[in-house]
Order: C-alpha cells, then sequence, then structure tokens
C-alpha cells in the first residue's frame, strides 16, 4: 500500500478532542498517540485543579462540572472537583473512544457556558413510555446535557398516576383517537384505561421513579410540567369541576380550568404534593401559555374571584392562579418556572420564565430580575422541518428550521454581561403533535439535539458551523450504529433552490397593478414582492412569499409590445393551514390597456391535499404578443381554503 494512503488511514482511526460533541471549552493536542488500555486514573478536589479553577475565572454555577482530561503516552487522567466533573470528563473520553482506542495525546480543560442545557420531551400528544425515555437520557447524558424537561401533562393526554385525583390517568390519560388530528377530529373526548378503543398510557410512579434515578446517575434533572390553566381539557373533562360555568349553570369543557373554582386548586396543589414526592430536582414548570380565556369573562366563579380580589381582566386572573401555585410550590421548598404568557397580568414574584414567543418574553423577564430560560421557537423548536418540507415527513406547520439555524443561535445575544447570569440556558422542545414513534421523534431530535448540547456547553467563540457539522455527520453514525434513529444531515437538501437565483424576466421592475389586493399581515415584500426576480425560501412565510384572500390578479406594464413566450408562478400550498394553490391560472393581454385577450391558462391537475406542503407549478406557454400582461389565479371560494401565496410572475 502506498506510505501516504497508510499514514491517511492510521490518521484516520486516531481519535481525539475535535470529536467531541459539546466541543470542549479549550484543548491542546501532541504528535504522540495512546492506545486505550480501560483505566483511567481519576482525581477528585485536587488542590492544584481548584486552582487552575480558580485562575481560569469559571463561574460557581459552573464549577461543579469542570474538569481537566489528560492523555499522555502513559495513560488517561481525569482532575474534577466533584463526581460530576469527573462524570463529564468521563464522558468525554467514552465520546472520544466511539471513533477508535488509539487516542491522540491531549490535555481537554472543560466547562459548560450554561448551567441549563435541556431537551423537552412530550409524552403527552403521544405517549412512548419509560423505556423511550431512559434510552433518550442515555444520548442527553452523551451530551452533555442536564435538564429533561418532561411535558407529560397536557389536553391529548394527561401521563402522571396520582393517587387522590386517579380519573386524570385513566381516563385522562386514555383518549379517543390514536393520533392527535383523530382526537380533534372526535371532539377532544377521553374513554378509560382498558376499554380497548381508547389511546394512551401514562408513566406509573415506579416508572417516574426509575427515569429520576436513571436521569440522577446522569447528572440530569427532571423538571416536570403540569400544565395549567390552559392545555388542559384532560382535567377539565375528568373532574367537570375545575371546569368554568356558563351562565346558564352547565359546565364549559373548554381547554382552560376555571380560576374561580376552588375545586381547580385543590386539584393541582394535591397534584404538586405528589410531584414534589417524586421529583426531587428544584424546578416545578406549570405551563401558563396558550390560555383561551374566553370562557372567564362570563363564568360566574371567575366573576366572583375577579370581584373578590380586585382583579381588573383574564389576565390578572391568570396571574392570580399562577401566584396562587407560586406560593404554593415555594412553600414546598420548590420554584416554579412558566412559560412567556406568565408575564401578562404580574409576573409571579419567584418565577422563571421560559421564553418561547420570541426573545422578548426572556429579555423582558431579565429586565424586571427574574432568571430565564430561551427556548425560541425559530431556533429551539424541534418539531419544526429540518429539511425541505416537500420531501420531509410531515411536521408541524410549516415551518423550516435546519441543524444550521439551530446551531447559529446565541442565548446570550440579547443579554449584556451583568445580566447574562440570569439566563439560565437553553432548551431543544420536541413537540410530538405528530410524531407518534420512537423513530420519528429520533429523527427529528438527532442532530438538531447535537446543535442544542452544543449552544449550551460550549464558548461562543469556540463554536463555528463549518467545523461543527462534519462533526455532527460522524457522531450521527456512531447514535445509528447504537440503535438510534437519526435525519441524514450529510444528504440534506437544504433550503428552496429557488431561493438563491435572481431571474432577469420582462416584468421585473415593471409597473404592476393589485387588481385585487394581498393580504397586509403576509405581505412579503409589500408591492414588489411579485416581480422583483425574487424566489420564496422553505421559510415560509417569508419576505418573498405573498398571501391572498381572494386569488390573484394583477396587471403588469412591460412598457412596450414584446413577444412573450411564457407567464407563471409558483404557490405555496398547505392543506392544514388552509393555503391552497389555484384550480386556474389565466394570461390575458393587450397592446393599449383596454382591448384583452385570453392569450392561454392552465388548469392544476394534482388535487388540494395530493400531499401536505407543495409548491405548486403553473405556467401558461405562449407565443403571443402584448405590452399589458394580467395575471389572475382562481379558486373555488371554499371554507378549507383560506389563503393562496405567489412568491413571483414569470414573464418571458
Ligand atoms: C408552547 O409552545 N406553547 C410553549
Ligand atoms: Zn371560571
Amino acid at each position: 500500500m502506498h506510505g501516504l494512503l497508510v499514514a491517511a488511514i492510521i490518521c484516520a482511526l486516531v481519535s481525539g478532542p475535535e470529536k467531541i460533541i459539546p466541543r470542549p471549552a479549550s484543548y491542546r493536542t501532541g504528535e504522540k498517540t495512546f492506545v486505550y488500555d480501560g483505566k483511567v486514573k481519576e482525581v477528585k478536589a485536587s488542590r492544584s485543579f481548584a486552582r487552575q479553577v480558580d485562575k481560569l475565572g469559571i463561574p460557581d454555577f459552573a464549577r461543579d462540572e469542570a474538569y481537566a482530561l489528560e492523555v499522555t503516552p502513559k495513560g488517561v487522567t481525569i482532575n474534577a472537583l466533584t463526581d460530576k466533573g469527573l462524570f463529564r470528563g468521563r464522558t468525554s473520553l467514552d465520546m472520544m473512544l466511539e471513533y477508535g482506542d488509539t487516542l491522540r495525546c491531549c490535555s481537554i480543560l472543560d466547562w459548560p457556558r450554561f448551567a441549563h442545557r435541556g431537551l423537552l420531551l412530550d409524552e403527552s400528544r403521544h405517549f412512548r413510555g419509560k423505556d423511550y425515555i431512559l434510552k433518550e437520557l442515555d444520548q442527553m447524558s452523551k451530551l452533555k446535557m442536564s435538564v429533561l424537561h418532561l411535558h407529560f401533562t397536557d389536553g391529548a393526554g394527561w401521563r402522571f398516576q396520582t393517587e387522590k385525583y386517579p380519573l386524570l390517568a385513566t381516563r385522562g390519560g386514555w383518549r379517543i383517537g390514536d393520533t392527535y388530528k383523530q382526537w380533534e377530529y372526535y371532539g377532544y373526548n377521553f374513554g378509560c384505561e382498558g376499554d380497548g378503543y381508547s389511546y394512551g398510557g401514562y408513566f406509573t410512579k415506579d416508572d417516574l421513579r426509575e427515569i429520576v434515578k436513571y436521569a440522577s446517575e446522569r447528572y440530569i434533572t427532571v423538571v416536570p410540567e403540569i400544565e395549567m390553566p390552559g392545555h388542559s381539557i384532560e382535567v377539565v373533562k375528568t373532574y367537570p369541576e375545575t371546569a368554568c360555568l356558563a351562565p346558564d349553570g352547565s359546565r364549559v369543557m373548554n381547554h382552560s380550568v376555571c380560576p374561580g373554582s376552588e375545586a381547580t386548586f385543590e386539584l393541582f396543589q394535591a397534584v404538586i404534593d405528589e410531584v414534589v414526592d417524586i421529583f426531587p430536582g428544584k424546578y416545578i414548570h406549570i405551563g401558563g401559555d396558550e390560555c383561551n380565556k374566553s370562557a372567564w369573562r362570563n363564568c360566574p366563579a371567575c366573576r366572583r374571584r375577579m370581584e373578590e380580589k380586585g382583579i381588573k381582566d383574564v389576565n390578572g386572573l391568570q396571574s392570580y392562579l399562577v401566584q396562587r401555585m407560586e406560593r404554593y410550590v415555594n412553600s414546598k421548598g420548590r420554584s416554579i418556572i412558566g412559560w412567556d404568557e406568565i408575564l401578562e397580568g404580574g409576573l409571579a414574584p419567584n418565577a422563571t420564565v421560559m421564553s418561547w414567543r420570541g426573545t422578548a418574553g426572556g429579555k423582558q423577564a431579565v429586565a424586571m430580575d427574574h432568571d430565564v430560560i430561551m427556548v425560541p421557537t425559530s431556533r429551539c423548536y424541534l418539531d419544526y422541518y429540518q429539511d425541505a418540507p416537500v420531501f420531509e415527513p410531515e411536521a408541524i406547520g410549516s415551518a423550516y428550521l435546519p441543524c444550521e439555524r439551530v446551531y447559529s443561535y446565541d442565548p446570550g445575544r440579547d443579554f449584556s454581561e451583568q445580566d447574562i447570569h440570569h439566563v439560565l440556558g437553553l432548551q431543544g422542545n420536541l413537540w410530538c403533535e405528530f410524531i407518534p414513534t420512537v423513530a420519528k421523534a429520533e429523527y427529528m431530535l438527532y442532530p438538531r439535539a447535537f446543535a442544542i448540547a452544543e449552544i449550551g456547553w460550549s464558548p461562543q467563540e469556540v463554536r463555528d458551523w463549518k467545523e461543527f457539522r462534519p462533526r455532527a455527520i460522524d457522531y450521527i453514525e456512531v447514535i445509528k450504529s447504537h440503535g438510534y434513529n437519526a435525519f441524514d444531515l450529510s444528504a440534506e437538501k437544504g433550503n428552496r433552490d429557488e431561493m438563491y437565483k435572481r431571474l432577469d424576466h420582462l416584468a421585473k421592475g415593471r409597473p404592476l397593478t393589485f387588481n385585487k389586493p394581498y393580504d397586509k399581515g403576509y405581505h412579503g415584500s409589500w408591492d414588489v414582492t411579485l416581480n422583483d426576480g425574487l424566489f420564496g425560501s422553505w421559510e415560509f412565510p417569508d419576505d418573498r412569499w405573498l398571501g391572498f384572500r381572494d386569488g390573484v390578479d394583477v396587471t403588469i406594464d412591460l412598457g412596450e409590445v414584446k413577444d412573450l413566450h411564457y407567464v407563471g408562478g409558483s404557490f405555496w400550498a398547505h392543506a392544514p393551514e388552509a393555503i391552497c394553490p389555484p384550480e386556474k391560472v389565466e394570461v390575458w393581454l393587450s397592446d393599449d390597456g383596454n382591448d384583452w385577450h385570453l392569450a392561454g391558462y392552465r388548469i392544476r391537475e394534482i388535487p388540494d391535499a395530493a400531499k401536505d406542503i407543495m409548491v405548486v407549478e403553473l405556467t401558461v406557454p405562449l407565443v403571443d404578443k402584448g405590452r399589458y400582461v394580467r395575471f389572475k389565479a382562481l379558486r373555488r371560494d371554499l371554507p378549507e381554503c383560506k389563503l393562496m401565496f405567489l412568491d413571483e410572475v414569470i414573464v418571458l
């Protein structure tokens, strides 16, 4: 074999710190190698390492996770202040060993940037159970993640066995409809455990104790979320005394519990009692997001509560519930986390805010001296499409969040140096409305969870997408060999090809008249959108897709009579969001703007719901002339079709 080739192969088989995810804060490598002999010298709390940590100015929260890992020709040594630090060091060693026993001699000095490096797993919308959670905890641990946010009580299923309110699990954990859409379709109903036709399940207390123990052995804290007062139809339907009253005295079976009813507090406080018994961590998440407060306005119990407490509106009523629950949780020695809606109506005094609707909630909470966890949808929602939506399994909405975009997030960038201590960290949220199986959950998680882990751990200045990407691709192969599913980042299609194009065509930049208006809520780049030579991306709706409520009808003045060969455009279609392509496009031509003739038309052949997301091109070939081009996109007025989106009217 050629000498260089041999050298290259040997080199490829030598592993080192450059393989580790998350990338260490600092490392140096040497020329020599060491063949791992299965032995590690672990040194806990040595004076010299403590001095090193002091000298580096590692923040207090990070000291117990800091470690130094030395690989020399004689062996491997790990230094740390605590068992947790030693564990993180061994984790780095294990990750290097995934690529072979021959290690490059190196010296790693490493500690986390943020304390909270988390994943939210949603076991409410689909229940996969304990073994899945244990499996993902294993992977989280390899990525040095520190928090599992267990979203296991939501409308679509209550997954927490409780003694005082057993029906929450035995009925509220068993819905009618295997899928989320079926459950919606059948009216958000529940059967009961063992009835043979309901879908569901729940964690027993023993399951949860095992999960907590397994996590803590890996230095991961489980944050349970007991969702209230919205996303709670499973509570309302199993214990109707927690529902609001309509003026006629009947119960309102919607998604929100009644903050006027004492029964609501009795139930949630009893649940908290059982929760603190199982979950030892500091935080209990109490939800607070997307609460429909409409029934509260007319409910006699809610109105009485507002009068008694001098509460002026329904936001104040939500705040009353959150603050009262906070006092209860605090009385148990724990603290609450809530979604950023808990800022509305008055923030609970000791609450940590999870900022999901962008970063504004996080900034507002920090300005009020509260801690925050950053989970903005545009960077951290792992239920979004990670590649070209038209080729991907169904995800949520039509949102596009490729791994690179996740990786580009820096939770520190919205905060000053004095305030950054309030940013506990970030997490990836895997909502599971459309994710029924373990395989699909893992496909959505990995490799984007690698990116979340690295953002949370590694200093911003050592992070670089170009360097991360091949490391992530290698690690995808590793986790696949351990039985995980993952998205194939090496075969990523990327953003829509057309969005990189600039097309000079006859209509570009010419005066364009809207005979029917576009929707100002979906304004793209306003009037120029349809003839700026630019095409829409997968980041729908971006500034290149223009939305219409009543079809498209535009006229373009080409300035003089021209030979015409082609008029057409591309339409975005997504049936679940009522975004439909036209059934027909027509091209009308005129030399003077008065006399028009129909030059051609095209009827769409693909049915509306052929695929959840499509980009439908409709073009009309012509052999004709004209100065004025009128382009119409038409469809029947159907309740399931509210919007039409077009990115460019191309005239050639
Ligand atoms: C959320 O995504 N509703 C927190
Ligand atoms: Zn009420």
